[in-house]
């Protein structure tokens, strides 16, 4: 049994103190969500805050992105996965589109993350997705394949057993222009068969897979009513306390 996940991803929004009003109301709105895990993930200066209002509740904090390795040294402006864990996060997302699109990050640059991650205790969230024009030429499932074994390569078993992948199509992202939950349970199942023939199929029926794009209170139930999708990242309707937490208690 794969338990759902449900993940928003704050982005760069919020100052410290929205971060932490909206965390603990959240923290209240999530008390009884035992169907899920619930994460969150602020900007890094709200991290330690946040994570320390948080503790003993059943939310998890993560960071949106990382630094490629763990050694302390000369990399100005770099977090490394370790000073994540070290100020309470349990997760990190990696290789975020937006990421990709304007900050350089590439397939290697996500693997290094990714070890860097898993090392450190943390548990990665391996964000893959096509952007429209790959889509409408028919290479969607090519380009994720290619993201998943850069992003994945050298990954063991049980290194595989501690990371999540998120599905977000670029092109449902921010738009309002949700995958049609057809389109997400697709590529889901196409990414569980990518990843069952690099690292065997217990590899793969363990591996969550989360939706991310335009996912709303309305219609998550039937994202999550897909086989394959087994949870959300959330941008948007994750800034606001009310609309995460129905989005969380979509079971209700
Ligand atoms: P939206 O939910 O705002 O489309 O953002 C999705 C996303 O990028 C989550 O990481």
């Amino acid at each position: 049994m794969r338990k759902p996940v449900i993940a928003g991803n704050w982005k760069m929004y919020k100052l410290l103190g929205d971060a932490v009003d909206t965390s603990l109301e959240l923290k209240t709105l999530v008390a009884n969500a035992t169907h899920c895990e619930v994460v969150i993930a602020p900007v890094f200066t709200a991290l330690k805050t946040v994570a320390d209002r948080l503790e003993g509740s059943n939310i998890h904090v993560a960071a949106q992105d990382c630094a490629i390795q763990n050694d302390f040294g000369a990399h100005t402006g770099e977090v490394a996965p370790v000073m994540l864990k070290d100020a309470g996060c349990s997760h990190v997302i990696v290789g975020h589109s937006e990421r990709r699109q304007f900050y350089g990050e590439t397939d290697e640059s996500v693997n290094w993350k990714t070890m860097a991650a898993l090392a450190a205790g943390l548990t990665p969230i391996v964000c893959v997705g096509e952007q429209l024009p790959d889509r409408e030429a028919g290479d969607a499932e090519s380009v994720v394949k290619t993201q998943l074994e850069g992003g994945l390569n050298g990954l063991t078993v049980s290194d595989l057993e501690r990371i999540i992948v998120a599905y977000e199509p670029v092109w449902a992202i921010g738009t309002g222009k949700t995958a049609t939950p057809e389109q997400a349970q697709e590529m889901h199942a196409f990414i569980r068969e990518s990843v069952g023939e690099v690292h065997g199929n217990d590899a793969a029926e363990n591996l969550r897979i989360l939706y991310g794009g335009s996912v709303k209170p309305d219609n998550i139930a039937e994202l999550m009513s897909q086989e394959d999708v087994d949870g959300a990242l959330v941008g948007g309707a994750s800034l606001d306390a009310q609309s995460f937490s129905k989005i969380v208690n979509y079971k209700q």
